[in-house]
C-alpha cells in the first residue's frame, strides 16, 4: 500500500469479528513492522511487547476497560458530551447509551491478537542520563513503533485499536501488570487490538485545520497556510510501498544545502495531524522554525553537551550508546563524537519542527491520570505516532530528517528551550524535527530482533517466530 493512503486510511477500530482470525505471518509482519521504529540517540528501543492471544486475558483486558470506562465517563452526562465534542448534538445521546455503560471498551475480547505495548521507566544502563528519566521524552519512542504496527495493519486490511482504558485506572493496572507478570521498571499504558473489522470506519473524528495547531517561528505566532498563499500547483505526490518507507525512514546527520518545496513541509505536518490521539484530543502542536537565529540558537544547546559531565563528555556513557559496534570503530566514533560535538544538522536543515505535546487533558476529566503525561505517558506516545507519520512523510518526499530529543533532555535546558520559543508550561516539547535536503546518512545500531523485544502471552516468556 502507498505510504501516504496508509496514513490518510489509517482508522481506530472498535469492533471486531471474533470469529476471524489474522493469518499468523500476517500478524508477524505488523509486529516486525514495530521493530523498524527508529531507536533513542543512546541506542536503545525503550520498549517491549507482550503478544497476547489468550482468552483469559482479554476478558481480563476487557473488564479492566470497561469498569475504568465506566468510572471516567459513566458517572457524568457533562463530561462525556464534552469527550464527543465533533459529534452532532442529537447523536451524542444515542452514543453515550452505549458508552457511559463502558460497553465500547470491551472491543479487546473481540479482537484476534492484542498487543500489551510496555515502556521502560527508566534507563536500564548507563544511557543519555538526562534522557531517559523522562518519560514524556522515551514515550514517543513506542509510539513510534506503535503507529508503525497501526499503519501496516492497515495496509493490510486489519482492523487495529489502540485502548488505554484498561491501564487508566491505578488499581486495574496494577492487577493487570501482575497478570502479565510486568516488572516494577516497566509500565504499560494501554492494550493495542487487533482483528478482523466487519466494516471499515471510513469516517472517524475530523482534524483541526493546520492554522489551528501550527505556529511560525515561535508559540502563538500565526500559521498561514499555502493554499492562502501560493497554492497547491506543484503538489506531487510520490507513489511510495508503505513497508519500504519504514524500513528506510531516511535519517541524516547532516543536510544537503538548498531550499525544499513549501509544499512538502506542509504535506508532512499534514501526515503528522492524521496521526491517532487519545480521546482525539489532538495533543500535539508544531512550531515551524526557518531563522537562523533559532537554528544557532539549538545547535549551542546541543553542541555544549559535548563539556557536559555524566552525559556527553563520558566515554563510558558514549562506549555504551555504540555498542554496536566492535572496539576499534568504537573508539573512532567516540573520538569523533566528542571532537566534533552534535548538533550541526541544526545549522542546516531548511526547516525545524519543533514538536509539542500537552501535559494535561483539557477535557473536563475528573482526574488528573487519565491520559495526562505528568502521570501517563499517552499523550507523548500519540505524538510519537503523529511524528512517525511525519518521518514517513517525508522520507517519501525526498527529504531528509533528524528527530532529536536532546535539547530538552537536561530540565535546565528544557526550560531555556521552551522560554526561547514562548512555550506555555502547560506544554512540553518532546523533540525537533530536522527536514531538508539529506546528506550523510545517520550512524544507527541494527534494528532488533522481533524475539529480543515481543514475549509471548506473559513478560518473559520467549517470542516464538511463525516464519
Ligand atoms: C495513546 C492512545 C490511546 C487511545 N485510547 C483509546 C481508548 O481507550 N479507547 C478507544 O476506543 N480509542 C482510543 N484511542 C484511539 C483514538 O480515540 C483515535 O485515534 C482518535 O479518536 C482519532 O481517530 P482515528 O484514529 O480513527 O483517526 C487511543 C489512541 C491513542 C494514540
Amino acid at each position: 500500500m502507498n505510504a501516504f493512503e496508509a496514513i490518510y486510511e489509517r482508522r481506530a477500530a472498535r469492533v471486531f469479528d471474533p470469529d476471524k482470525k489474522i493469518p499468523p505471518p500476517t500478524m508477524e509482519k505488523i509486529l516486525d513492522s514495530a521493530c523498524q521504529a527508529t531507536c533513542t540517540p543512546d541506542g536503545v528501543w525503550p520498549w517491549k511487547l507482550i503478544v497476547v492471544r489468550d482468552k483469559e486475558t482479554k476478558a481480563l483486558i476487557a473488564d479492566c476497560a470497561s469498569e475504568t470506562a465506566r468510572l471516567i465517563f459513566g458517572g457524568s452526562y457533562e463530561i462525556f458530551s464534552e469527550h464527543m465534542w465533533y459529534m452532532p448534538k442529537d447523536t451524542r445521546l444515542r452514543v453515550a447509551e452505549y458508552t457511559t455503560s463502558g460497553e465500547l471498551w470491551r472491543y479487546p475480547i473481540d479482537a484476534d491478537v492484542v498487543v500489551i505495548p510496555v515502556l521502560s521507566r527508566g534507563g536500564w544502563r548507563g544511557g543519555l542520563a538526562s534522557l531517559l528519566p523522562h518519560r514524556e521524552q522515551i514515550a514517543p519512542y513506542l509510539g513510534f513503533a506503535s503507529e508503525n504496527m497501526w499503519l501496516a495493519a492497515t495496509a493490510f486490511g486489519i482492523g487495529a485499536g489502540f485502548n488505554a482504558m484498561p491501564m487508566q485506572d491505578g488499581r486495574r493496572r496494577e492487577v493487570l501488570h501482575e497478570f502479565l507478570g510486568i516488572p516494577p521498571s516497566w509500565e504499560s499504558n494501554g492494550a493495542f487490538a487487533f482483528g478482523h473489522s466487519p466494516s471499515a470506519r471510513s469516517g472517524g473524528p475530523s482534524r483541526p485545520p493546520l492554522e489551528g495547531v501550527v505556529f511560525s517561528g515561535t508559540w502563538g505566532s500565526g500559521y498561514k497556510r499555502l493554499a492562502f498563499t501560493e497554492g497547491f500547483s506543484d503538489l506531487r505526490m510520490p507513489d511510495a510501498d508503505l513497508f519500504e518507507t519504514m524500513a528506510d525512514i531516511n535519517l541524516v546527520k547532516s543536510f544537503a544545502p538548498g531550499q525544499v518545496e513549501r509544499w512538502k513541509i506542509e504535506r508532512t505536518i499534514d501526515s503528522g495531524v492524521w496521526g491517532p490521539t487519545p480521546e482525539n484530543a489532538k495533543n500535539w502542536r508544531f512550531i515551524i522554525v526557518n531563522d537562523r537565529e533559532s537554528k544557532e540558537f539549538l545547535y549551542k544547546l546541543v553542541n555544549e553537551k559535548k563539556h557536559t559531565p555524566f552525559l556527553y563528555n563520558d566515554a563510558e556513557t558514549q562506549n555504551a550508546r555504540f555498542w554496536y559496534l566492535n572496539p576499534a570503530e568504537r573508539m573512532a566514533k567516540i573520538e569523533e563524537a566528542l571532537e566534533e560535538g552534535t548538533g550541526k544538522w541544526y545549522l542546516q536543515a531548511d526547516t525545524l519542527i519543533v514538536v509539542v505535546s500537552a501535559l494535561h487533558n483539557w477535557l473536563e476529566m475528573p482526574h488528573a491520570e487519565y491520559t495526562s503525561a505528568a502521570r501517563n505517558p499517552n499523550y507523548p506516545l500519540s505524538t510519537g505516532c503523529s511524528t512517525q507519520n511525519m518521518m514517513i512523510a517525508a522520507t517519501t518526499l525526498g527529504l531528509g530528517v533528524n528527530f532529536d530529543p536532546t535539547p530538552i533532555g537536561d530540565p535546565r535546558d528544557k526550560e531555556t528551550f521552551t522560554d526561547y520559543f514562548n512555550i506555555p508550561p502547560s506544554w512540553q516539547p518532546i523533540g525537533v524535527l530536522s527536514l531538508g535536503h539529506p546528506g550523510a546518512p545517520l550512524d544507527r545500531p541494527p534494528r532488533p530482533s522481533l524475539e529480543s523485544v515481543a514475549f509471548d502471552e506473559y513478560w518473559g516468556n520467549p517470542y516464538k517466530r511463525v516464519s
